[in-house]
């Protein structure tokens, strides 16, 4: 019994001089199936039977002490992670900051800003819930045009006169009711449309819009200032074609294709064997569009274009897939770290 008694008070001391730092190591020790607890407990079998009941009440005392320094011992690591300052190497090389990359539809989008700024354009934004009236109405699309069957929308539900804008065409309308003229701008930014997801199509995209509004404004300005933009974005090298077109915005209306970027124009899958490859809509402004904003149509002209930013950086690189660009997935990210 007395010999009980002493090593319960020889392992009591060990445990408050504290050499244990580590609480799982101290469970392990002190608590696990081959710890000390369960080893002296052990010990019972050789005590005395009259002293049994004692030796019982202080084996119990001290198993509870072990226990309550556990939770202590538990706790003080949990809260002050860094104990002990020594185990800190300074000299170590810090951790890896992973350096992001820019989404390859921001690269695109800022190389085609950057083409149009150097022709005088400025960007122009604006809200991506639209009214009907920005959208629709004032582009020459009044209600129940067949037309606007071409945008299906999503509307919102609290007032059927908002949508989610099916092109930036609604900032040219926005810049045009200002009455600043000439108007010279690009529209950049993130359009909805209410199609099933697939390869190719998906229910948002991103748009560059362009207008530019002034007097004796022709298409041979639109033809010439689109065919800058090609060249600068794609190469010398590429072909550009006209092919006449619809928008209820613009008349005369016009898409445009450039040469197959893939195949040169010989016709492969990617141009369905054409040799030419569709890139954007673009057109003269539709009088009664410029009459809707308050813009005066007999002295003013001007023309008008759009593209899809997804088109154009999937021609770049080579993309086959639409869904990559919402899908973030970091294989596909990583590969564009550099400027167009
Ligand atoms: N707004 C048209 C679209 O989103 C593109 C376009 C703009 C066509 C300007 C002609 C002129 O499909």
């Amino acid at each position: 019994m007395e010999q009980l008694v002493n090593q319960i008070k020889e392992l009591k001391d060990k445990i408050v001089a504290n050499v244990e730092k580590d609480a799982e190591a101290f469970r392990i020790k002190y608590l696990g199936t081959k710890g000390l607890v369960k080893a002296i407990m052990g010990e019972m079998k050789n005590v005395a039977a009259e002293n049994k009941k004692e030796a019982g009440q202080k084996l119990n005392e001290f198993k509870l002490f072990v226990e309550e320094k556990y939770e202590e011992l538990k706790q003080a690591t949990s809260s002050t992670p860094i104990t002990n300052h020594q185990s800190i190497d300074l000299t170590l090389p810090g951790d890896d900051l992973p350096l992001g990359s820019r989404h390859p539809i921001s690269l695109v989008k800022n190389k085609i800003i950057s083409i149009f700024q150097r022709l005088g354009f400025a960007v122009a934004e604006g809200p991506e819930i639209e009214d009907d009236f920005h959208n629709f109405t004032a582009l020459n699309l009044p209600e129940n045009h067949p037309a606007r069957d071409m945008q299906d929308t999503f509307y919102i539900s609290q007032n059927p006169d908002w949508l989610l804008r099916t092109h930036t065409s609604s900032v040219q309308v926005r810049e045009m009711q200002k009455g600043k003229l000439p108007i010279r701008i690009i529209c950049p930014g993130r359009v909805y449309r209410n199609e099933t997801i697939s390869a190719r199509a998906h229910c948002f995209f991103h748009q560059v819009e362009g207008l530019y509004i002034a007097e004796n404004v022709s298409f041979a300005d639109l033809k010439q200032t689109l065919y800058f933009f090609v060249q600068e974005m794609f190469g010398k090298d590429v072909k550009v074609r006209f092919r006449p077109s619809y928008f209820p915005f613009t008349e005369p209306s016009a898409e445009m294709d450039i040469s197959c970027l893939i195949c040169g124009g010989d016709g492969c899958s990617v141009c369905k064997k054409t040799g030419w490859v569709e890139i954007l809509g673009c057109g003269m402004v539709h009088p009664n569009v410029l009459d809707n904003c308050g813009i005066d149509s007999n002295k003013y002209t001007g023309f008008a274009f759009g593209m899809g930013i997804e088109r154009i950086t999937m021609l770049k690189y080579q993309i086959k897939d639409l869904r990559l660009f919402s899908e973030n997935d970091m294989r596909f990210l990583k590969q564009f770290t550099s400027a167009v």
